[in-house]
């Protein structure tokens, strides 16, 4: 049962906002650390050296100047937020590293691998990421992805869940309603905000999967540490922190018809943002 809106919304004004919401990156903002080697082990730098990376849902761009570092001979950070791409590029020259990472809103260019850390809980349509990254990678090419918490988890609603749960508790009314309190981006629903929110579940993950052109090579529903005794098939979508898996491509010969790679860039376009990206993959001008 849902608390209703008013009553929601007064019970929420009493919890203090999270900080990314009062935060405003400026270009200026430093990358946070990268996850990889944390999230996929140190085999991840083999898989990855040499090889053209696609860092979708890049942020400001840690992990990506991380894979240069380690030996990538490109990276190309991918995001619908310019202001990351904007601190990346700019970590990137820094750092000495700008002529083998680029950051853009869209893809030319074909790839290796496909990493995705932390994203895909964000995509406002995740199943045309998919067929959109089986566009951009050449025959037996893979996908890394982590990502979580998911949106069964005690914090799946990321900044919303003010206590375990809250995100399901209180209606998306009342919490967008306390949201607009301290950001002023107009968004209604969890999907419209800054970065998005598209409420995945793990099964609806690997349905995702089964319909998309991958496979799953690797899958791990890594548990809440503190809960790890009480994890199990039944109750992996309370207790999972994190998805982290290996997608390969279910058919080969990755690099789809253009009329099949325009269907799966169309349906990208309804979403807010997203059209950056697509658009610029069809050869259009980005914005
Ligand atoms: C939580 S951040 C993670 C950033 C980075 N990967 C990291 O681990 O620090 C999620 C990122 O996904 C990006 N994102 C959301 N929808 C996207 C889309 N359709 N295409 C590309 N990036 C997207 C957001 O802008 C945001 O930067």
């Amino acid at each position: 049962m849902r608390i209703k809106d008013e009553i929601a919304y007064r019970i929420l004004r009493r919890f203090s906002p999270p900080a990314s919401w009062l935060t405003r990156l400026t270009p200026s903002s430093a990358p946070a650390s990268s996850k990889l080697a944390a999230y996929f082990g140190d085999h991840i730098w083999p898989e990855l050296a040499g090889r053209t990376v696609i860092d979708f849902g890049c942020g400001r761009g840690a992990d990506a100047l991380e894979i240069a570092r380690r030996g990538a001979r490109r990276v190309i950070g991918v995001d619908v937020r310019t202001e990351a791409l904007a601190v990346a590029a700019r970590a990137a020259e820094q750092a000495g590293l700008a002529d083998r990472c680029t950051f853009v809103t869209a893809v030319n260019e074909p790839a290796d691998c496909v990493l995705c850390i932390d994203a895909f809980e964000h995509f406002a349509d995740p199943a045309s990421i998919l067929r959109l990254w089986a566009t951009m990678l050449r025959p037996g090419g893979k996908a890394f992805v982590s990502f979580g918490p998911t949106w069964l988890h005690p914090l799946g609603g990321h900044g919303f869940s003010v206590f375990p749960w809250a995100h399901l508790l209180f209606t998306e009314d009342a919490l967008l309603r306390w949201r607009s309190d301290y950001c002023d981006d107009g968004a209604r629903r969890f999907h419209e905000v800054a970065g998005g929110l598209n409420g995945i579940t793990i099964r609806r993950f690997e349905a995702l999967v089964r319909q998309s052109p991958f496979r799953l090579a690797s899958f791990e529903a890594v548990p809440i540490r503190a809960a790890r005794w009480l994890h199990n098939r039944l109750t992996r979508e309370f207790l999972t922190s994190m998805v982290r898996c290996e997608l390969v491509m279910e058919r080969t010969g990755s690099h789809q018809p253009e009329a099949q790679a325009r269907e799966a860039v169309e349906s990208l376009a309804c979403a807010r943002g997203q059209c950056f990206v697509t658009r610029g993959l069809m050869g259009g001008t980005g914005f």
